[in-house]
């Protein structure tokens, strides 16, 4: 029975699945938490340390609701650099989260249908829900492809928004070219509002990010610092459109976020000038591990070197070597650590790089 004093908009979704997962993985033996999108390298020293001058230099009280002028126009240098078009506004949200929760406020009434590709982000379905509106699924399994003919189909005059993330969460999957530009040209044609979540936009492996706004000029674009600096904690977060959307956005900021986190703004605008592409790179490398023949082409590598013995069979990995050690492991364990640890972390490559080392000096003296 619900509360007496909970309101029913909260009643329209609940939370029971995460719970049920969980409840699941306490059960599992050694699972790998991937529920929430936690980078496993820490906030960059840079922009760290920049966090702190801005608390010392006591910048901290109330940031300007549409965000410190040190981050915002930088940001909105950014997006004109990127687009270069006349009406394209930008300002810094609580989080991308934040963004997003004010996109929905702004643009979607009750009875309003709001287009979500199928999976998707565990905020989307309860955030539309939360505004009256309706979540139109399109479901994209198996191979997470969009297909433009039902995203034409599932259009009614109630459509208003079109949600798209890519990369996706939780698939990893990048949209093609030819499906951002056909979306984005749809939206327009159709005068549907298109969402576009790009925040995991720096983690494009195989091809370069596209934006559907390359080819829609009135593409609202959420976007932020958590995935791509590791800063899930400090609650930034930007967003850009057109400019009567921002607005709208920013009024409704100062009655809700109010802002972002003052300091947490200055240590942005550093930010925006570190290179992360080494942390791409590592996640990239990991993208790559988890694919069968790639880990073996891994594994293979201990066998290249002279005084190693390896055997491989579908369950477990033994390496011997020169020196009479002799490791086995279970291919899932090897995989499980690479994954966790990073692959400048692997103790066994590393362990058996010294040994090499250290085998390639013996022989020389022999
Ligand atoms: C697709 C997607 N959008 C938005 C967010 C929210 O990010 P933020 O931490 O900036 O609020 C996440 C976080 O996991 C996400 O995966």
């Amino acid at each position: 029975m619900l509360h007496p004093w909970i309101a029913q908009r909260t009643t329209t979704f609940d939370s029971s699945g995460i719970r049920k997962v969980f409840d699941l993985a306490a059960q599992m033996k050694d699972p790998i938490n991937l529920s929430i999108g936690q980078p496993d390298f820490d906030v960059p020293e840079p922009v760290r340390q920049a966090c702190i001058d801005a608390i010392q230099s006591r910048k901290n009280s109330y940031a300007l609701t549409q965000g410190m002028p040190v981050l915002r126009e930088k940001l909105q240098q950014q997006v004109d650099a990127e687009f270069g078009h006349a009406d394209r506004k930008v300002f810094v949200s609580s989080g991308t989260s934040g963004g997003l929760v004010l996109t929905m406020l702004s643009l979607v009434n009750p009875g309003d249908e709001v287009i979500i590709f199928d999976p998707f982000f565990v905020m989307y379905q309860p955030l539309v829900s939360l505004v009256g509106g309706t979540a139109v699924l399109i479901d994209t399994y198996p191979d997470f492809r969009i297909d433009l003919n039902r995203v034409a189909e599932a259009i009614t005059p109630r459509t208003k928004l079109i949600l798209l993330n890519s990369p996706a969460n939780p698939t990893g999957a990048t949209a093609t070219a030819a499906e951002i530009e056909g979306l984005a040209k749809l939206a327009a044609e159709r005068n549907v509002a298109l969402l576009s979540d790009e925040i995991y936009r720096a983690f494009c492996y195989d091809e370069p990010f596209l934006s559907p706004a390359k080819f829609n000029d009135q593409t609202i674009v959420i976007d932020g610092f958590s995935k791509s600096h590791a800063m899930t904690g400090w609650r930034l977060g930007f967003v850009h459109g057109p400019a009567a959307v921002i607005d709208t956005m920013v009024k409704l900021q100062q009655y809700t976020f109010v802002c972002a986190p003052q300091p947490v703004q200055w240590a942005g605008a550093v930010a925006m000038d570190v290179d992360v592409s080494g942390y791409v790179e590592q996640y990239r490398k990991k993208r790559d591990l988890i694919y069968e023949e790639q880990v073996e082409q891994l594994f293979h590598r201990f066998a290249e070197h002279p005084g190693y013995r390896l055997t491989v069979d579908l369950e477990s990995l033994t390496i011997a070597d020169a020196f009479g050690l002799q490791l086995a492991f279970h291919v899932d364990d090897f995989r499980r650590h690479c994954l966790r640890n990073g692959l400048d972390d692997i103790a066994l490559t590393l362990q058996h790089e010294d040994k090499i080392t250290a085998y390639e000096a013996a022989r020389e003296q022999a």
